[in-house]
């Protein structure tokens, strides 16, 4: 049994974890990782069937998949500010449509939208950027496919064949890694951008085609920049309840 006295430690641990979106170029430490991906990897999951791989992307490797997924970004911002003509380029083409495995730009449910803007406009906000300056916009969001400067990116894939079941033990897993990497002086930001285009990811690593690309992690040492400071608060607890 975990000693009382660590219940306030991981309450101040899982309290302070944020997301990070400025990071040092230092890379981390082969040790230190696996360490991480040592805790990662004692996640629960549905029969213990652990039904997730990562590939796990640093120097070169990492440096080639910004730059492919920053080029997808590019062309598809251009095809979409070109109007009908830039879209219908895209679709005959197909070179910058998502080809990921599940599709990350949806229609938000009408309750969840006031918190993705408080959430996306606090985050401008402090930035800075104006709700019409989409230039600076452009730029904010592309920096999700240069991993925010991080020197290493995990992408995430869940088995199909454990239908939504994968994709909630992938969950448990990304945040028992995230908050290890807390725990060990690391910074992380958990990316469903990083879904988008799969074709990258899959060019590189050696993926079998039961596995579905779901995020993207990256992972590295935070920079003092104002943008770690972010945090968008939460519900009151109170509200997260169903009243009976
Ligand atoms: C599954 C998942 C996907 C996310 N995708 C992105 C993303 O693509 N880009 C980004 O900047 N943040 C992303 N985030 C970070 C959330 O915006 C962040 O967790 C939320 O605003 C709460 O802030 P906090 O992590 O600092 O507590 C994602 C988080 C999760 C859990």
């Amino acid at each position: 049994m975990a000693p009382a006295s660590s219940a306030q430690e991981f309450s101040e641990l899982v309290r302070s974890r944020r997301s990070t979106r400025d990071f040092l170029t230092t890379p981390i430490p082969q040790g230190l990782l696996e360490a991480v991906l040592a805790d990662a990897n004692t996640a629960p999951s549905w029969s213990n069937t652990q039904p997730y791989r990562l590939a796990i992307a640093s120097g070169a490797v990492r440096d080639r998949l910004a730059a492919g997924l920053c080029e997808r970004f590019d062309t598809a911002t251009r095809a979409q500010q070109g109007g009908l003509l830039g879209k219908l380029k895209l679709l005959a083409t197909r070179h910058g449509l998502p080809d990921g495995d599940f599709t990350t730009n949806f229609e938000y449910p009408e309750d969840l939208q006031p918190r993705r803007r408080a959430t996306g406009h606090g985050l401008y906000e402090l930035l800075g950027i104006g709700r019409k300056d989409h230039a600076a916009r452009h730029q904010q969001m592309r920096k999700n496919f240069e991993f925010f400067g991080a020197p290493t990116a995990i992408f995430v894939f869940v088995h199909a064949g454990l239908r939504e079941f994968s994709i909630l033990d992938a969950g448990i897993f990304v945040q028992t890694l995230m908050l290890s990497a807390h725990a060990h002086g690391l910074a992380t930001c958990a990316q469903g951008a990083l879904a988008t285009w799969g074709g990258p990811v899959r060019a590189e690593f050696d993926i079998p085609k039961d596995y579905k690309l779901i995020c993207g992690i990256s992972i590295g040492y935070a920079s003092d920049h104002a943008v770690n400071q972010f945090n968008p608060g939460r519900h009151e607890a109170g509200a997260l309840r169903l009243t009976a």
